[in-house]
């Protein structure tokens, strides 16, 4: 792989796409090409899965339909955009990836660790992130600030143990791949947390 593949997570109402939209820019000012995608998503294929899988539904989604979908999205946007994209030596900055399943369907629906593992060797065949930005805030800040912007969605609906527990993941997480997870203050003023940023993106440039 030619290219770098920076990822970025963190529970809801952290900042992350403000974050992601900075880290965009701060790239390109530096004439890196990069592309900037997200999961679930980022192909039109995936983009139907991530409605399916975020529309708000009376019928009751089974955790581990819901797993299989991230996973058959991942493997979309993998193959047809991350992959090559790296191939042809651009970076690839992408809102969210399988911490988030770790986080999500690990931690907050209960589903097996060892279960989501085989299905990242399936899908990922061993590729992982360069870099993964955690941004850490208090949940409930996060929550206000997302039930704020309005009608709410299948994840955002959930109550907040679900939250607490997905962060936790993430802090969980890091401890276990320090070589390429770190975590990033969302609770310090903007500068700040970009300031710390920069410093994380200088290491890879
Ligand atoms: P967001 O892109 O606005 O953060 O919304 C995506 C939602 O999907 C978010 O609530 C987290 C959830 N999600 C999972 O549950 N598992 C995953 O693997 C990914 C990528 C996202």
């Amino acid at each position: 792989m030619k290219g770098k593949f920076i990822t970025v997570e963190g529970v809801e109402g952290v900042g992350k796409s403000t974050n992601v939209a900075f880290i965009y820019e701060f790239l390109r000012q530096r004439e890196m090409p990069v592309i900037a995608t997200r999961e679930p998503g980022g192909t039109p294929f995936a983009e139907e899965l991530r409605n399916i899988l975020l529309r708000s539904r009376d019928e009751p989604v089974d955790d581990c339909a819901e797993l299989l979908l991230m996973f058959a999205a991942r493997s979309q946007h993998l193959n047809t955009v991350i992959l090559p994209a790296l191939q042809r030596g651009e970076w690839v900055l992408c809102d969210r990836f399988t911490d988030a399943t770790f986080a999500y369907q690990g931690a907050g629906r209960g589903m097996s660790l060892d279960v989501i593992a085989n299905l990242e060797a399936i899908v990922q065949q061993g590729l992982q992130p360069d870099l993964t930005i955690v941004l850490d805030l208090d949940v409930d800040i996060g929550l206000q600030r997302v039930r704020k912007r309005g009608q709410l969605d299948r994840f955002e609906s959930q109550q907040l143990a679900f939250f607490k527990r997905v962060r936790k993941s993430y802090l969980d997480r890091m401890a276990n791949a320090p070589e390429r997870c770190f975590l990033v203050d969302a609770s310090q003023p903007l500068e700040l947390v970009q300031r710390d940023i920069i410093k994380l993106l200088e290491r890879l440039l």
